[in-house]
């Protein structure tokens, strides 16, 4: 996780090795698209290496126009595919399952890889319910998040005993391609999500209030955004460029008795660092129940 910006999609670019295999995605929605879009622009696989199932056509027309295979039977995916990416709400996995088990009609050997992205859904409880389907199934638990549709992704997972080395460098190799992407203990999977796969939804509301404090001062709605857009992206290149502590790019901004520092003053007497501590801690324990409902 040490290369940034555009030197690191340099190397990102002269390092995507051409996945050989057939991925498959059960559930086509943001994360699917997300993931799928970080495979094909890379270039690490082509459209016509994607099987992806969803039960509506609400987001599959997208996947055909790409030239991948659709199907509403997740068990298409399932047979076709080498590595299986479970992509559908966490609420859905038993019924995607259960309708993966009745096409198929009998156990699988354990020839593929499954991948869960389902938040707070922990791996002894994927494998209880992939054991309907195939026997001693190898299970990756992923968390990756919505930027790696522009390849500026962040993703952790954690392996299961019964994962291989391969399954390791095969997941490693397709979430690598949308961005940046590491191995992590299962007991920092939630804590992880919370930053990193809802982490985008707390920074748009930021900036899209950033944004209304620009339009409130008169400036275009569309000039605000893009303002911001840059601002932030900035800001984020020169944490992870400059190897400089935040705090310390912050005093840098805030000359004393300046402008700047009285924003700062607003946003300390608000608790803002309080306030997104809380968010991160809610996001856990969201987390946390919903991996004990399942
Ligand atoms: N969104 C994020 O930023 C993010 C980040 C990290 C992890 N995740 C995880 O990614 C997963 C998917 O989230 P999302 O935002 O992509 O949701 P989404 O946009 O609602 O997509 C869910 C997909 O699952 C499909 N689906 C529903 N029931 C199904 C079934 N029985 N069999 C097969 N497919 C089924 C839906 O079909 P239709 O197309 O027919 O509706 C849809 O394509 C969640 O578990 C979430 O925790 C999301």
């Amino acid at each position: 996780m040490e290369v940034g910006g555009d030197k690191r999609k340099e190397n990102n670019l002269q390092n995507v090795n051409r996945i050989q295999k057939v991925i498959g995605f059960i559930g086509a929605g943001n994360m699917a698209k997300a993931i799928g879009e970080g495979l094909i622009k890379s270039g690490a696989v082509d459209a016509s290496q994607i099987y992806i199932s969803a039960p509506t056509q609400r987001n599959i027309g997208t996947w055909m126009e790409l030239g991948a295979h659709t199907s509403d039977n997740n068990g298409f995916v399932v047979k076709n595919a080498d590595v299986i990416i479970l992509a559908m709400k966490p609420q859905y996995l038993d019924a995607a399952l259960a309708e993966t088990s009745d096409s198929l009609g009998d156990w699988l050997p354990n020839t593929k890889l499954f991948i869960s992205v389902l938040g707070g859904i922990r791996i002894d409880t994927l494998e209880e319910k992939l054991k309907k389907i195939v026997i001693r199934p190898r299970v990756i638990r992923a968390m990756p998040n919505t930027p790696m549709m522009v390849q500026e992704g962040c993703s952790a997972f954690c392996r299961s005993i019964s994962a291989t080395d391969e399954d390791v460098k095969i997941t490693h190799q397709i979430f690598s391609a949308g961005g940046r992407c590491e191995m992590i203990p299962e007991s920092l999977m939630n804590a992880v999500s919370a930053v990193s796969g809802s982490g985008p939804a707390f920074i748009f509301v930021m900036m899209e209030a950033l944004a209304d404090g620009a339009v409130k001062m008169g400036i275009p709605r569309a000039s605000s955004i893009e303002l911001v857009a840059q601002t932030v992206l900035g800001s984020a290149k020169m944490v992870l460029e400059s190897g400089q502590h935040p705090g310390q790019l912050k005093d840098s901004v805030c000359s004393p008795g300046g402008s700047s520092i009285c924003g700062i003053n607003v946003l300390e007497r608000a608790g803002v660092r309080g306030v997104l501590m809380d968010a991160i801690e809610a996001t856990v324990k969201r987390s946390e129940e919903m991996g004990k409902l399942s």
